[in-house]
């Protein structure tokens, strides 16, 4: 063992970023479309995901769900499953029955005494030596249920709402200003209720050695997930590790923990052997969470030279009863357009059907579509072309709070997007067909919040010159493993291949974890701060100040002198450790990532059926830390967005809350020939009041203006506006003339 030597360095955003530290380095490894160092390891199956590694001796579970939609679980044929081949525990816990944590900070999961919400809720867990066993059993289990009454409520249309404070605002008078308009708007749209199928479904494989519970889970956020299934347990936090080096995809859905880690840690404490319960797709899709369905109101006007007096934007949306969380859909109507006269309000509806919870992008993902698409609508009444309805409507400053942008480059994304797509090309409404195609350009924009979290990192610079990157941050297909090397390599002057990221355990330093696009922007600004703490002390041993430093190929330089890194380091580690936080800047300036974003329909004018052709986008997000794994983001948000214009519905038999299409034979997501030619560009920008790297989030922009271009392009090829989305095969023929 070697000496090391520990440094630290934190920051908190409080303040405008006045050196751009990484416009100052030398080794140029960051900002390159470097390959995933975990490439070789997914591509030849060697990144396992949870269930797909386990413990000597582990057993398996199968969790038994409720088919009642409310009432309280009484009893369990507990002893018929328990002489069934292979079973070893029937476990009945209350424990089980709560729902997932929504992942927001730690926040405690709903508790329910014995008492069922929803059809499908686990109530139980059949543990058996084989998987199969455990499924043959599970499927064998007959409950007993006693109704208290309370009737079942499954569609928004019967659901009691419920209005948020927080969630409403007003400026102006609305009413006033859409009566004095030259031109206005009042619709309604409708998205549906939608299902994260991450590629992984959810399992988690537990086991406990001297009272201390260890879990490999498929989760996002590692620092709250120990804290919540703690907090499910009754333990201390402390006594729980939580291991997720790969995960196959959460899109929101692993944010918190669920049901199977829950019952793999009790399970596997009640039989002293591992024990993994690894999820079935339609166990995912019934007991995990979903994307709320919304009904939305949209009010514009706007005066004769298409400049917006008002806009109004009214949501419902639902959750289970009890539950915190509601889809902020209006999250970035406030401050996208100008327009002095404002409502905005949000309602819940209490529904007994699966937890809602965050899906990529919660709030812009939906609600940023029907305004784009209303924006599309009243820009053609007043006979302006959209690109130059927005570019006429972007505001100096945020209107709804008169606080400045960080950086707000949506113009220049729009006039950029309209060269790269071709948008003089685009035809009247209607007029455009090739046989039985109609075909049709339309675009929207793109716009997400952008979020700092509090984010923690260990940079260690070993005696050979090396380096190690280690925190709990996740990767879930987004590129955590290339950005957070590159952005190490870089601040220390190494070459990518000699850095190592190790991350997904819970005992490493605690970074923000994977969600709401803040992912990059903070574990990567604490592992840069620690490289810094490691700068300064090089800088030290160099006799020179830290701005003077350069570090490149494994040497530092100063100066006349010049001396390699293993030299300099004598022996000795460095060890370095960086803590962002945010600060007053989350509130001191509105913080958006912006695009535009183009596609291009044709719609069968015979089938209904609507092919996407060609889709364009520009994004400007800040510094782009990899452009391969950047571009990778934002086609994956594009297919997403594919999937919400056309296809994507959660059904729910109106009956009983029985989650109908709970696969994804009947889930149609985009499969290859649904999705075209995609072209990304990304705008050079730097947001020196977001983080050190000047970087903000793009995991989910690009699905905020995806589904509204579709929209737009619809309408542009067919002359008709759909207001409720999925535009799917049968709405389109009920709407078109017979051919
Ligand atoms: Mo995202 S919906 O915060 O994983």
């Amino acid at each position: 063992m070697s000496d090391t030597v520990q440094v630290e360095r934190q920051q908190k955003m409080d303040s405008r970023e006045d050196t751009d530290f990484f416009g100052g380095t030398a080794q140029g490894v960051l900002s390159t479309a470097m390959d995933r160092p975990d490439g070789p390891q997914k591509v030849t199956g060697t990144a396992t995901y949870a269930d797909e590694d386990h413990p000597p001796g582990t057993v398996f579970g199968w969790l038994v769900r409720a088919t009642v939609t409310r009432g309280f679980v009484t009893g369990l044929n507990t002893d018929e499953l328990r002489a069934m081949p292979g079973v070893l525990l029937v476990l009945r816990d209350d424990r089980l029955l709560r729902n997932p944590a929504q992942g927001q900070a730690g926040r405690a999961p709903v508790q329910f005494k014995g008492e069922v919400a929803y059809k499908g809720q686990p109530i139980a867990l059949v543990v058996a030596e084989s998987f199969e066993q455990a499924r043959h059993a599970g499927l064998a289990a007959k409950a007993d249920y006693l109704d208290r009454g309370g009737k079942a409520v499954i569609c928004p249309e019967d659901a009691e709402f419920e209005t948020p404070k927080a969630k409403q605002s007003s400026m102006g008078d609305l009413d006033a200003a859409m009566t004095a308009a030259a031109h206005r708007l009042d619709g309604e749209w409708t998205t549906p209720s939608m299902s994260h199928v991450a590629m992984e479904p959810h399992s988690a494989v537990a086991w406990w050695e001297d009272g201390k519970l260890t879990v490999r889970a498929s989760q996002q956020m590692l620092k709250h997930n120990v804290k919540e299934l703690a907090d499910s347990l009754g333990i201390s936090p402390a006594m729980v590790r939580i291991l997720a080096p790969f995960v196959g995809g959460g899109f929101g859905s692993k944010l918190g923990i669920s049901h199977e880690s829950v019952a793999a840690a009790i399970a596997a404490r009640k039989l002293g052997r591992p024990v993994a319960v690894p999820l079935h797709r339609r166990q995912v899709c019934e007991t995990t969470t979903r994307r709320s369905e919304s009904r939305q109101r949209v009010r514009l006007c706007c005066d004769r030279d298409g400049v917006l007096t008002g806009v109004g934007h009214e949501v419902w949306v639902s959750n289970l009863p009890g539950e915190t969380f509601s889809e902020p859909v209006t999250q970035s109507t406030p401050f996208t357009y100008r327009g002095e006269n404002r409502e905005i309000a949000h309602h819940v509806g209490r529904l007994n059907i699966t937890c809602a919870g965050s899906m990529r992008a919660p709030g812009e993902a939906i609600g940023v579509p029907v305004t784009e698409a209303a924006i599309d609508e009243l820009a053609e009444m007043a006979g302006i072309d959209p690109i130059e309805f927005r570019l006429r409507n972007i505001p100096e400053e945020d209107p709804s709070k008169e606080i400045p942008y960080s950086s707000n480059r949506l113009a220049d994304c729009l006039r950029r997007g309209a060269e790269l797509f071709g948008w003089s090309e685009r035809k009247p409404a209607g007029t455009r067909r090739e046989g039985e195609w109609l075909i049709g350009m339309g675009m929207a924009t793109a716009v997400r919040v952008n979020m700092l979290q509090e984010s923690e990192a260990r940079v260690v610079l070993l005696p050979d010159g090396s380096a190690r990157v280690e925190t709990d941050m996740t990767d879930i297909g987004t590129g955590s493993y290339s950005i957070l090397t590159q952005i190490a390599a870089e601040a220390l002057g190494l070459p990518a291949d000699r850095v190592t990221t190790v991350l997904g355990d819970s005992d490493l330093p605690p970074a923000a974890g994977s969600g709401g696009s803040f992912g990059a922007a903070s574990s990567g600004s604490s592992v840069t701060l620690a490289a810094q703490a490691v700068r300064e002390e090089l800088a030290k041993r160099m006799g020179a100040d830290p701005g003077e430093l350069t570090l490149k190929d494994g040497h530092a330089i100063a100066g006349n002198t010049r001396r390699s890194l293993p030299d300099l380091l004598g022996g000795e580690a460095i060890e370095g450790k960086g803590t962002i936080k945010p600060g007053s800047n989350a509130r001191s300036v509105r913080q958006a990532s912006w695009g535009a974003q183009f596609a291009e329909v044709a719609v069968s004018a015979v089938t209904g059926e609507v092919q996407v052709r060609r889709m364009a986008a520009v994004f400007a997000a800040g510094r782009v830390l990899n452009p391969k794994t950047a571009r990778s983001q934002c086609i994956g948000g594009m297919v997403f967005g594919i999937g919400s214009a056309l296809t994507e519905e959660s059904h729910y038999d109106r009956r009983d809350g029985s989650f109908v299409n709970r696969d994804l034979a009947e889930y149609k997501i985009p499969a290859n020939l649904d999705v075209p030619k995609i072209e990304i560009e990304f705008l050079e920008d730097r947001d020196a009041w977001a983080n050190p790297m000047q970087a903000k989030g793009i995991g989910e922009v690009a699905v905020c203006g995806t589904a509204g271009a579709i929209l737009n392009a619809i309408a542009n090829a067919t002359g008709v506006r759909f207001r409720h989305l999925p535009v799917t095969l049968d709405k389109v023929i009920a709407a078109l003339p017979r051919p």
